[in-house]
């Protein structure tokens, strides 16, 4: 079967490399559509050695004529996007890609920024426990918004009218939180109104109604990709809650934040790194705050594109992946930064976990339970070659075949794609 209508998610904590495969596919798609989450995300593109990163537009804006859409499930900071569009390089212009901007996506206004940043540092006061590490860009509260019904979404910026009234509601309500709670200044509704009607204006060429943009597109047999951002462990029903973000991360947000019907996508398509990182809070049974966690940070460059903050590093925990495999009903995993792991010494591959002297094999959905379970390690052979010239599976050296062999079995899903390095052509494709 043609694999028409995709969706790629990330099957760990996010930073999974969803960018470069992307990137990756987008040479073969027509549409490419964020879905869900916000400018928290920071997916990496390189090409020819230069580095794109895109927090809000989707990761197939490189590639010429391509429709890249925003959709409902986005919350949209327009400032970010403003910027991202004005330093587009090569500009849409001279790709001919066509943006749509849902009509539906909310916006993210500069006081879900405030009270995302106050209320983490409030949470952090009462206790490290306390803090989520969020991003600070407002992605908690703008979908608080939203589901309360309050949020103002991207048609309202170019109805002065009913932005007026819905805006200056919305000021009112968060002007009581920032003073009397947070004994903080208030927000000039004037000022910000002004400014909301700006954004719309740059803004308004772009809006359009993704839902229909989407279903005519699979109407018309048009190759579709949805592209998630952040990753299963961090979704907000399946992750490990309460150090999540707000968003439906999983594939079934592609049905919602990307209004496709469950029964038109075709293949579901998981990027996983070799290793695992984190950034921010919460449980990672796999964590090495040693050499490994080390060295997987400092050859992997983990460190946050959205934050800058060094990422937690450690061993591929295969019990999570697992979890990713059924959670997302994954048809193929993507697998990225192999090429890190060369010249580690021994692997380690975290197949079960122990908790309360019972082993088991299956992921608990509590952050709690999770904070409990040691991870029962395999050892596999490693190697010390360079791989990142490797553009063939058999390229690999046998130790690097087999560890990407064992994931395959271990999860009951077949490696379709293999980074060896960061660059577009890094890539080992395997009948992807
Ligand atoms: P995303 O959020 O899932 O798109 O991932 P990020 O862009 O936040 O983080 C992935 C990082 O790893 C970026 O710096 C990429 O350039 C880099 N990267 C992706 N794939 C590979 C790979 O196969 N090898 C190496 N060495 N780096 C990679
Ligand atoms: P991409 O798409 C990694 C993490 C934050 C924090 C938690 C909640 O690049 O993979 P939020 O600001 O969303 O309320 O923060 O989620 N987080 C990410 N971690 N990659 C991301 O995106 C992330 N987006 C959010 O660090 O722990
Ligand atoms: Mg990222």
């Amino acid at each position: 079967m043609e694999n028409r209508v995709q969706a790629l998610i990330g099957a760990q904590w996010g930073d999974e490399g969803k960018g470069r495969v992307v990137d990756a596919l987008a040479r073969e798609v027509d549409v490419v559509v964020r879905y869900q989450g916000g400018a928290n995300a920071g997916h990496t593109v390189i090409v020819g050695g230069r580095k794109h990163v895109f927090h809000l537009l989707p990761s197939g804006m490189l590639y010429p004529n391509r429709t890249c859409v925003i959709g409902n499930g986005v919350v949209l900071d327009p400032e970010q996007l403003i910027s991202e569009i004005k330093g587009l390089d090569p500009a849409p212009s001279v790709t001919g890609v066509r943006l749509v901007v849902s009509n539906g996506a909310h916006i993210v206004m500069p006081y879900h920024k405030k009270l995302d940043v106050l209320s983490e540092a409030a949470r952090k006061s009462r206790g490290a426990a306390g803090a989520i590490g969020t991003t600070g860009r407002g992605i908690g509260p703008c979908y608080v918004d939203k589901y309360n019904r309050i949020g103002i979404r991207a048609e309202d910026i170019v109805a002065p009218k009913l932005l007026e009234k819905k805006l200056r509601a919305s000021v009112e309500e968060k002007n009581l939180i920032l003073e009397r709670i947070y004994g903080e200044p208030p927000i000039n509704f004037d000022e910000l109104f002004e400014k909301a009607l700006s954004w719309g204006s740059f803004i308004e060429p772009y809006l359009g109604d993704s839902t229909f943009e989407i279903a005519s597109a699979i109407k018309d047999g048009k190759k579709i990709l949805f592209e998630g951002a952040q990753g299963t462990l961090l979704d907000v029903d399946h992750g490990t809650y309460p150090y999540v973000t707000s968003s439906s991360c999983v594939a079934g947000g592609v049905c919602t934040g990307g209004a496709v019907g469950p029964c038109r996508v075709d293949r579901v398509i998981g990027v996983a790194k070799a290793y695992c990182t984190r950034v921010g809070e919460g449980p990672f049974p796999t964590e090495d705050l040693k050499e490994t966690g080390e060295f997987l940070r400092k050859n992997g460059a983990e460190f946050g594109v959205t934050t800058g903050r060094p990422r937690r590093c450690g061993w591929l925990d295969i019990v999570a992946l697992n979890y990713a495999v059924m959670v997302n009903g994954l048809d193929v995993i993507a697998l990225t930064k192999l090429d890190v792991l060369s010249g580690l010494g021994e692997l380690k591959v975290c197949s079960s976990y122990e908790t309360d002297g019972a082993v088991t094999d299956r992921f608990p959905n509590s952050a709690q339970a999770l904070e409990s379970a040691r991870p029962i390690y395999e050892t596999l052979p490693s190697w010390d070659e360079d791989i990142s010239e490797c553009r063939k599976f058999e390229d690999l050296p046998a130790a690097a075949r087999s560890y990407v062999k064992f994931i395959e079995e271990a999860c009951g899903v077949k490696i379709g794609l293999i980074g060896v390095g960061p660059d577009r052509e890094d890539t080992i494709f395997r009948d992807f």
